[in-house]
Order: structure tokens, then sequence, then C-alpha cells
């Protein structure tokens, strides 16, 4: 199978990535720990030792409900090394809670499914990556030295998780005689929304830290680089352009079209392509990757891949925009603010939605089909021609690759759309799917640009 890499944009500037896939690969005392097994019988097999004292007290609180206003609480980098300190602390207060959560919810699963090699590996990781945030517990992050530390520890976190979703389709793919599809679902949904938030709580941090200076002096070479993204905020770009996002995807899935079918279907993009919002680029990569893979499969595969794929892009009316909601007046109070990095103005007054309407011509989707298109694993593709028998949907998972998941094969895994969903909902926006059997598709794809997240 030939696989092609995504698009993957990256939350930080251009300068910068390099520096941070240095600090990566040259991280000192990030290994694992092995260690003597300290599972118990009710628990799967484990090489990380932390005392069930320790998880069930995290577990036990409660978990903060993130709002966009959180994530950007710190002012605009280049953060001075007071405000960068806050990030680190805050992060720390977030991150062991919400893993000790999916700790739980793990060991609550059937033991027959977490013992499945794949899932324990989810399972060990949550484990290894809380292990190496525990030092830090009852810690506050108060010099630089520290704080580089952390972030090295978030930065091994990211990596550690990254095939989470490709690895726990496999095993639940491999499990699915002893848990019913309904289940794995509810499961699914609540792990991986989860996951969003981890990561970005995560990934918003480690941002942060790359794009502020107090732990190394300036480049004079990288200063005279002009910032192309003066509009970041972390992994929030301030001023993100739908349609170009949107070419870009479009590239990515005609090219797999091309090679799957030889067929390379067009796009236009109409309404309001100047548009800009506030968003997590890489969320709407993913999301617009998945809903233009369907869009672009189904009219292939109908026949009718000579017609173009029309996608709307509609700004929220200037009423609706900016209202800022309780938690952002919250988060923006002054008590405890370095008085010289204010709130962000322009995140709060001017953050309006965006609705995007992708219109195929491609069929629409049967009566018999609609109802389980938002089910995880659910998927009406088979790829015959290039599979042994009973391989089943195991080729998508092997295709799969990137940090959201998403993967190059057209179809085949049945996470595009809940999953998609999952990362639209989590900013308070949505996905809507109407079918018009016989004829195509209109999916509508609405982005809040400011609200509360999902935990
Ligand atoms: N625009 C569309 N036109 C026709 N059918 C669609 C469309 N979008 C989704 N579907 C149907 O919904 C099913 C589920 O879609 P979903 O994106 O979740 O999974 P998939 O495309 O099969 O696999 P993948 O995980 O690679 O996305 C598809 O298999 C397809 O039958
Ligand atoms: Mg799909």
């Amino acid at each position: 199978m030939i696989t092609i890499c995504r698009p993957l944009r990256y939350y930080l500037p251009r300068a910068q990535r390099g520096d941070l896939q240095r600090k990566l690969s040259t991280s000192p005392g990030l290994a694992r720990h092995p260690s003597p097994s300290a599972h118990r019988w009710s628990h799967p097999p484990s090489s990380t030792i932390i005392s069930d004292n320790d998880v069930a007290s995290l577990a036990s609180k409660s978990l903060h409900a993130l709002s966009l206003a959180d994530l950007v609480k710190h002012g605009r980098p280049p953060l001075p090394a007071p405000a960068l300190f806050s990030s680190a602390n805050f992060t720390l207060s977030l991150l062991p809670i919400r893993l000790a959560h999916r700790i739980q919810a793990l060991r609550n699963l059937p033991f027959i499914v977490v013992s499945n090699p794949n899932i324990s590996k989810i399972y060990n990781n949550y484990l290894h990556s809380l292990s190496t945030l525990l030092p830090y517990n009852h810690k506050t992050i108060s010099n630089l030295q520290d704080e580089i530390k952390f972030t090295e520890v978030l930065a091994d976190l990211v990596e550690t998780h990254a095939h989470t979703i490709p690895t726990l389709a496999r095993g639940f793919l491999e499990c699915r005689k002893y848990i019913n599809p309904t289940e794995v679902t509810r499961f699914l949904d609540g792990h991986l929304r989860a996951r969003i938030g981890t990561r970005l709580i995560a990934e918003q941090h480690i941002a942060l830290h790359m794009s502020s200076q107090p732990h190394s002096p300036p480049n004079p070479v990288e200063e005279q680089i002009p910032d192309q993204s003066a509009s970041y905020i972390g992994v929030i770009d301030t001023a993100l352009e739908p349609a170009s996002i949107i070419n870009s995807c479009g590239n990515f899935v005609s090219e797999i079209c091309e090679l799957k079918y030889g067929v390379r279907p067009t796009w236009i993009i109409d309404g309001e392509p100047d548009t800009t919002f506030a968003y997590v680029p890489v969320h709407l990569e993913y999301i617009i990757t998945e809903l233009l893979k369907n869009a672009f499969r189904a009219t292939v595969e109908s026949g009718r891949g000579h017609e173009p794929i029309i996608i709307t892009i509609a700004a929220e009316p200037e009423s609706q925009r900016g209202m800022p909601t309780s938690s952002t007046i919250e988060s923006a109070s002054p008590s405890g603010r370095d008085p010289t990095n204010p709130p962000i103005r322009p995140l709060q007054t001017s953050t309006p939605g965006v609705t995007i309407r992708i219109r195929d011509r491609g069929g629409g989707i049967s009566p018999d089909v609609l109802p389980n298109i938002w089910s995880y694993s659910f998927t009406t593709f088979s790829d015959e021609d290039d599979l042994p028998p009973g391989s089943g949907n195991m080729d998508a998972l092997n295709a799969l690759s990137g940090t959201a998941g998403g993967g190059s094969s057209i179809a085949g895994l049945g996470y595009g759309l809940p999953l998609g969903r999952a990362y639209a909902e989590y900013f308070g926006g949505g996905i809507a799917v109407q079918s018009l059997y016989g004829w195509g598709s209109d999916v509508y794809l609405r982005l809040k640009g400011l609200g509360r997240l999902d935990i």
C-alpha cells in the first residue's frame, strides 16, 4: 500500500519547529522505568509502579471544565518567565487528574478487553505518563530549570500517546467478540474526547514554551526571519483561514483518490472564503480531511467523479460574535495576572464562529446505513481487491498515522465521522449530515471561535 503523509500543520512558528524536534529527539531522562511487575490480579499487567491510592485519589478529583479562555489567559507569546511558570503550573494542575480518570476508565473495561495487548499498551502508556508527572505533584514550578524539565516531560507525554487511536482501534477490533459495538463507541467517545483535551493542554504549554525566550537567549538570526505566526497563541491561530486549510486538505485527499481510483475530484470554495477566525489549526485540518475523504469517495464511487464538491464558508453574523461567556470573564479577572501581560482582548471580543457546508453529488446515504454513521468502526468501505480474505479493516489501521489519528486510506476504519464530530464539539461546534438519498449529501460543520470546551 502506498502511504501519503498528511499535510500536518504544526502549532509552532516554522523557525521553532526544528528546535522542538531537536529537543524531543535529545530529551534526556525520558526512558521508561522498567521495574518488577506491580500489577494486582484485578489490573492489566503493568511495568510502572504507581500506587492505587495515588490513582484513586487523583481520579476522585473532579475534572476542570476547560475553556478556550483558559488556554490563552497566560498572554500572547513571547511570555515572560512568570507567565511561563503560571502556564506550567496550570498545566500541572490539570494533567495528573485527567490521566488518572482515563486509567480508571480503562480499568473499568471488561478484564479480557483491557488485557488485550493493544489496549493494555494504552493503559500502560497512561500509567507511565502519570508516573512522569507525579514527581511534580504538590510542587510549584518557579524556576526555568524545572520549567524546561517539565516541558520535556510534556513532550514525552505527547509522543507516548501519538499512536493511541490506531492502537485502540486495533485492540477493540480484536476484542469484538467480548464487547458490543455500543459499549465500544461509548468508551471510545469518552476516551477520545478526553484525549483531545489532554493533548491540547500539554501542547499548549509546549508551544508557549517554544515561542517564549526566557529559557534561551534570543537568536539574532531567527529574529530576522519575518514572523509568520504573530496570530498564534500557543496552538491557537487567532486568524485561521478555513479556505487555506480546505485547499491543503483537498490537495491531500485528491492525491489519495488518484492513487486509489485513478480520478482526482475537484472542489469549489464559495460563500465567504476570506473569513478568518480563532481556532486550533490541527483540529480543523483533521475534521476537513475526514469530511473531504467521505465526499470524494462517494462522488467517485457513484460514478460522478467529474462533479465538483462545493464547499461553502459562512461567517457568523456580527451580532453573534464575541459574546463573552462567564468563564471568559472569570478567567480574564485581574487577580494573579501579570500586569505586563494583559488579557488578550482580540480573542475575547472578536472571535466569530464559522459554518462550512460540504456538498457532494455522491448519491447520499441509504436509510439503512444512516443510523450507524456515528458509530466507531462502522464503515461501508471494503477494499477486497487489495486485501487477503478476512483482513477486515485492519488494512486501514495499518495505514493510520498522524497526531489526530487520520490516515492515508480514503476510508475503511469507520472513525472519520464520530471522531470528526468529537473534535468539532470540543469547542462547542458540531457536525450535521443531511443526506438526499439518490442524489448527494450536505455535511454542515459548525465551529465556534470561542466558548466552553468539553473536558
Ligand atoms: N458524504 C457521504 N456520502 C455517502 N456516504 C457517506 C458520506 N459520508 C459518510 N458516509 C457513510 O458513512 C460511513 C461512515 O463514515 P466514516 O467517515 O465514519 O467512516 P469511513 O469513511 O468508512 O472510514 P474512515 O475511518 O476512513 O473515515 C461511510 O463508510 C459511508 O458509508
Ligand atoms: Mg470517512
